[in-house]
């Protein structure tokens, strides 16, 4: 897998989501579907935007007992994504038994990626909310190692902990990262955030980009932007 931009689809529904794909016309952009449009609009959102040709990474970060997520993942995986995730606070044994159920009986699975800590966690709630004393670096790169034990294939993480994440578990562990602006945008609620140059330069596969795509005055203009930026294509 090479590199490449996920647009974060964050639409209310089905009709919002069509239309700004629509945009792209003959293009095909990597999508990124979240709880939110697949709550609103229910599995029949996955299957039109795959009917249409797109590669989509499914954002659900599923936490629950071993054998509940295993169950999940095993209905997941016949919707024929790409990517599908989970958290790794949800411990190795989940992790394993997510595997076991999204992997068909041919072998063949989605990839699977693990959520460390949310972005939005900082060191305080970490050790006030969470009782986890240790600095919020060690406890990413902990994480990020038992998805590796599990055989997990990378996790998603800030663009700031890329580098470390590819020193610690591999060059070919995969790091998806959010929080990406371009250098003269509006960063919104992401409070630590690299430019698509940027992050390729500390070694990101994947950026995930919502708003200064979804949100910009011509979404493709600003994909293509991402796109020069980070993969070197035009
Ligand atoms: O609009 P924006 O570019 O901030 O969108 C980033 C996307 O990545 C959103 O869908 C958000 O939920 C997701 N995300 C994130 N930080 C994480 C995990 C996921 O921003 N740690």
């Amino acid at each position: 897998m090479g590199k490449d931009v996920i647009i974060a689809c964050d639409f209310p529904n089905a009709e919002k989501t069509l239309a700004f794909l629509d945009l792209f016309q003959g293009r095909k952009p990597f999508v990124k579907i979240g709880m939110e449009l697949f709550y609103g609009a229910g599995p029949d959102i996955v299957r039109q935007i795959k009917a249409r040709g797109h590669r989509i990474f499914l954002d659900l970060k599923l936490h629950d007992i071993p054998n509940t997520v295993k169950k999940a993942m095993t209905v997941l995986r016949d919707l024929d994504v790409d990517i599908c995730n989970l958290h790794a606070a949800g411990t190795i044994p989940m992790m394993e038994a997510a595997l076991e159920g999204l992997t068909r009986p041919d072998g063949s699975r989605p990839l699977l990626i693990a959520v460390t800590q949310l972005t939005s966690t900082d060191q305080e709630a970490l050790e006030r909310d969470l009782l986890i004393e240790k600095p919020m670096d060690q406890v990413v790169m902990h994480y990020a190692m038992n998805a590796r034990k599990a055989g997990l294939d990378g996790v998603v993480c800030s663009p700031l902990e890329a580098g470390k994440v590819h020193e610690i578990c591999g060059a070919d562990f995969l790091t998806v990262t959010p929080g990406v602006r371009f250098a003269d945008g509006d960063a919104g609620d992401q409070k630590r955030v690299m430019t698509p140059a940027e992050a390729k330069r500390v070694g990101s596969d994947y950026i995930v980009v919502g708003r200064p795509i979804t949100a910009a005055a011509d979404p493709v203009a600003a994909y293509e932007r991402c796109m020069k930026d980070f993969t070197g294509e035009e």
